[in-house]
């Protein structure tokens, strides 16, 4: 049985992801999120709601923690664990402090899911590797093998840049429409082309900067526009942003 604690957006995408998969497992849900765990019981007969969030870790060989960290520090101290296996996803909680959090838990994994594994194609950072976790994420995607805590926490700085792609998105309709453009018209535009371009962004063979050069035509509108912002110091400021972000993960 997989338990899993704080059904939210990721245990939302991550159950979806399993239980439209080959051989769903059985999910034991903790009970506060109401709408989402009830929809999701009523959508998939492998999952169900349990009493309470101590009846979920007593049910369970895997316990999944999908609990905002802030509530992990409230609600954990008072569960009691055993030997289940626990894999969190929770962005900065280190193992050290999981270990203290899930004692006498010894067997804990970390986890970086994207919302992509709601449909089985997200590409999950895995530290430590353990079969119990490789096991899961591999039914929701690819599962990358990072070698230390050190590189599992680089890969959770690079997460805190999604919200500045829609701000960037936002700043282009925004300029769009300051000039002229229907807001509709201008978010409608900007969405299709970006939507376009995240598509062929699937894959393992990636080149970034291949990609780049292909749309950067020499003397053309899209070579300028690099150029300028990056004159403006904006590709430095993506650097700082993600060593600040660092610094706040791994103090
Ligand atoms: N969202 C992502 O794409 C993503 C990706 C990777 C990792 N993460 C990590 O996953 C964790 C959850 O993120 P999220 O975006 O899914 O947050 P979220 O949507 O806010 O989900 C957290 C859930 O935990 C529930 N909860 C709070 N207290 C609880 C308690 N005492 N017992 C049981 N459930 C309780 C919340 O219910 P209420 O709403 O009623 O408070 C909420 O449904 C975070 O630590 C985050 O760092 C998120």
């Amino acid at each position: 049985m997989l338990g899993v604690l704080g059904v939210g957006a990721i245990a939302t995408a991550m159950i979806t992801g399993l239980s439209e998969g080959d051989n769903p497992p059985d999910i034991l849900v903790s009970p506060r999120s109401v709408a989402r765990a009830t929809k999701l019981a009523a959508c998939y007969p492998n999952v169900r709601i349990a009493a309470s969030n101590q009846a979920v870790l007593e049910q369970s060989d895997v316990v999944l923690l999908c609990l905002r960290p802030s509530d992990a520090l409230k609600v954990i101290p008072d569960l009691q664990f055993r030997d289940q296996r626990v894999i969190s996803v929770m962005a900065g909680m280190p193992l050290g402090m999981l270990r203290e959090l899930v004692a006498p838990v010894q067997h804990i994994a970390r986890a970086i899911p994207l919302a992509s594994v709601a449909i089985r194609r997200g590409v999950t950072p895995l530290y430590p590797a353990a079969d119990f976790a490789r096991e899961l994420f591999n039914r929701l995607g690819r599962v990358i093998e990072v070698a230390d805590e050190t590189a599992f926490d680089l890969f959770s700085a690079s997460t805190a840049t999604v919200a500045a792609h829609f701000l960037y998105l936002n700043r282009i309709s925004a300029w769009l429409a300051a000039h002229g453009i229907a807001q509709r018209e201008a978010q409608q535009y900007v969405g299709a082309m970006f939507a376009e371009i995240a598509s062929s962004l699937h894959g393992s063979e990636l080149d970034f900067a291949m990609l780049m050069r292909e749309h950067a035509t020499p003397g053309g509108i899209n070579e300028l526009f690099c150029r300028v912002v990056g004159e403006e110091g904006v590709w430095e400021a993506v650097d700082k942003g993600l060593d600040r972000v660092q610094q706040r993960l791994v103090p």
